[in-house]
């Protein structure tokens, strides 16, 4: 690794052009070579980081599409030829910030690259020794774990013996919101796109892709119909589930990730369910809860240590597949939180298999 005060090469991943209304191709982005300047000018406001690991999310594919609803106030879209950035942990070579110092470990928003000068740290959080691995600050124990307990916990309300149906099930959310669900009473069922992904860990599991007739395989599975729809994909599922859904049922919308890929979201035909079953739906942002950041921590680290949550990651190496890991989310390839390595967290070697872009 280059020393402070050193030049050292940077590659970049970088957008080559907007991506409105298909589906995203690693053709979209470059892998550029760069050049940083390891040091920081004290007047600045900046943190020097090594970038180790990237987490790949699902709305960065809105902000590749300047006409999309941009998820979050604070993330505009990116500019064709902008260096994509997102979650990642890092580790901090330089700082300009007192409460970051060189070798602390940090998550927050960061570059798609090897080094970033994080202009902007209002997003960063050192990261607390408490023996789990540095990556679960990227799912469990981060961006992805706190939207699954804020959303379960403050908005779902789950009851104990409601019936609980995760779309997305085998995804970063849908796995918590699953064993929280088990954790909390509930009797689970998950969706997802394979065979391999029902055997997940819940009460009972199916492939949406095999089915012909949603609404026939929600009744088979929920012969007590759905008290709780945690609803990560939107669409035709969220249509069929709106017929089989109990009165006074909830549907807390996570989000609609079957819509990201096109020019016009698909509409939903039957919401008048909402109406006669007096149902409550209600979509939230992860943003929103920023200040249950300890609480969760504690609860879900302790869940963690007891071994009451098992936690899965999709490990992707090389800052190179960091294209092809975001359209694996799309293609339903990942199990539990996708991420990408880039290099060790000692920041001794570089991982990289060659160009692939
Ligand atoms: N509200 C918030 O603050 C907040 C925060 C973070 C994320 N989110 C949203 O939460 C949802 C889940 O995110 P995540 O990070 O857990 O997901 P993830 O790990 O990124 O996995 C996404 C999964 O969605 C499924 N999927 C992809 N395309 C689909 C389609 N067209 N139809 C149905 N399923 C499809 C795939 O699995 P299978 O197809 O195999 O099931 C894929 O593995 C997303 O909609 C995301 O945008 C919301």
């Amino acid at each position: 690794m280059a020393m402070a005060g050193q030049e050292a090469t940077n590659r970049q991943i970088i957008l080559k052009h907007y991506v409105e209304g298909i589906m995203v191709k690693e053709s979209d982005f470059e892998l550029r070579d760069s050049k940083v300047l390891l040091l920081l000018h004290p007047g600045n406001r900046d943190v020097l980081v090594r970038n180790i690991y990237l987490s790949l999310d699902a709305y960065l594919r809105l902000l590749l599409d300047p006409t999309a609803d941009s998820p979050y106030d604070r993330e505009k879209p990116f500019s064709p030829g902008e260096v994509i950035t997102g979650y990642g942990v890092s580790k901090v070579l330089a700082s300009n910030y007192p409460e970051f110092k060189p070798n602390d470990y940090v998550v927050g928003i960061t570059g798609w690259e090897d080094y970033s000068v994080i202009k902007e740290a209002s997003t960063l959080r050192k990261i607390p020794q408490i023996g789990l691995p540095l990556s679960y600050f990227l799912g469990v124990l981060g961006m992805p774990g706190l939207t699954a307990y804020a959303g379960f916990y403050k908005v779902a309300l789950p009851k104990s013996g409601d019936q609980l149906l995760v779309s997305g099930a085998a995804g970063a959310i849908g796995h918590l919101v699953g064993q929280f669900g088990k954790l909390a009473g509930c009797y689970v069922v998950g969706t997802a796109g394979s065979e391999e992904k029902e055997r997940i860990g819940y009460d009972d599991a199916f492939n949406y892709r095999g089915e012909t007739d949603l609404k026939a395989a929600l009744k088979r599975h929920f012969p007590k119909k759905i008290d709780i729809y945690w609803d990560n994909v939107g669409g035709k599922m969220l249509e069929a589930v709106l017929e089989n859904m109990n009165k006074l049922g909830q549907i807390p919308v996570c989000g609609m990730i079957s819509d990201y890929n096109l020019a016009k979201p698909e509409g939903i035909s039957n919401l008048f369910h909402i109406v006669t079953k007096s149902l409550r739906m209600q979509g939230f942002a992860v943003t929103e809860y920023e200040h249950l950041y300890e609480e969760f921590t504690e609860r879900v680290s302790g869940l963690l240590k007891d071994k009451k949550l098992v936690y899965f990651e999709d490990v992707s190496e090389g800052l190179e597949k960091a294209p092809r890991a975001l359209i694996d989310l799309f293609e339903g390839k990942n199990i539990g939180k996708k991420i990408v390595k880039i290099c060790d967290p000692d920041c001794k070697s570089l991982i990289y298999h060659g160009p692939t872009l």
